[in-house]
């Protein structure tokens, strides 16, 4: 299964890309990951991407393309793959139609979680990450089931992402709001899009999603 998951920062696709990828065991594949990674590791790639991600905008296309089509190429990524923030511009998807058609693959679903603009602010400044297994959960809305304890891991230590100070999430959105209506506009053309309440409790949106896919 070949799937997309479109949306707004804090739209949740981070949070249901890691039960989709384990009910599905399919990989998941988020660039915005993948960048942080290659930050933390201080690579070419991660210098490169931290003078976009630090100020919330899009790192260059061409740089992007590349990782993903690398990332398509591995062994796990040919049996289905989950793409996470990913394409996020129409080059990007011609880029990812380009890639998939040259290995005889193509898109089965595209899921588009949608929350209203008003709620991200809140969803993203209380938005906390285990530091051991990348867990992620809010103050209020998504906090673990015992305080200052990991559900998935039992690790205790947290981190908040750096691009998730106010003026920077003001900034992400701004950037992703009409690059996210014309990719659902693209992939409506094709009759791939199943739009999702992201609105609804966790659980619920996955429930959604699960029904949409199967
Ligand atoms: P990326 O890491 O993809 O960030 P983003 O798109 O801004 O999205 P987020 O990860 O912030 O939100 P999410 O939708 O995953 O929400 P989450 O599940 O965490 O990209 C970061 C940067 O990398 C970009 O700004 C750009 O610079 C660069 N980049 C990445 N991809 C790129 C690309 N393709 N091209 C160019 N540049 C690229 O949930 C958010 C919070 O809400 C959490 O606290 C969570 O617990 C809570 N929550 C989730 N669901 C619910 C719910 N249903 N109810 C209540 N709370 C909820
Ligand atoms: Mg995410
Ligand atoms: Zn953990």
């Amino acid at each position: 299964m070949n799937v997309i998951l479109l949306g707004l920062p804090g739209a949740g696709k981070g949070t249901q890309a890691a039960r989709i990828s384990d009910k599905f065991n399919i990989p998941h594949i988020s660039t915005g990951d993948m960048f942080r990674a290659a930050m933390k590791n201080k690579t070419p790639l991660g210098l490169e991407a931290k003078k976009y991600m630090d100020a919330g905008d899009l790192v260059p296309d061409e740089v992007t393309n590349g990782i993903v089509k690398e990332r398509l190429q591995q062994d796990d990524a040919k049996r289905g793959f989950l793409l996470d923030g990913y394409p996020r511009t129409l080059n990007q998807a011609q880029a990812l139609q380009q890639a998939l058609a040259s290995s005889n693959r193509r898109l089965q679903h595209v899921l588009y979680i949608k929350v209203p603009k008003e709620i991200l602010m809140e969803r993203l400044t209380g938005r906390f990450m285990c530091s051991n297994c990348g867990a992620t959960y809010h103050k209020t809305m998504n906090p673990p089931k015992v305080e200052g304890t990991c559900d998935k891991c039992g690790a205790h230590d947290f981190y908040q992402r750096e691009d998730d100070k106010p003026e920077t999430v003001k900034n992400r959105i701004d950037v992703n709001e009409e690059q996210t209506e014309v990719l659902v506009r693209h992939y409506a053309d094709y009759d791939l899009v199943r739009e999702i309440d992201g609105e609804q409790d966790p659980k619920k949106v996955f429930q959604d999603i699960v029904d949409q896919l199967n």
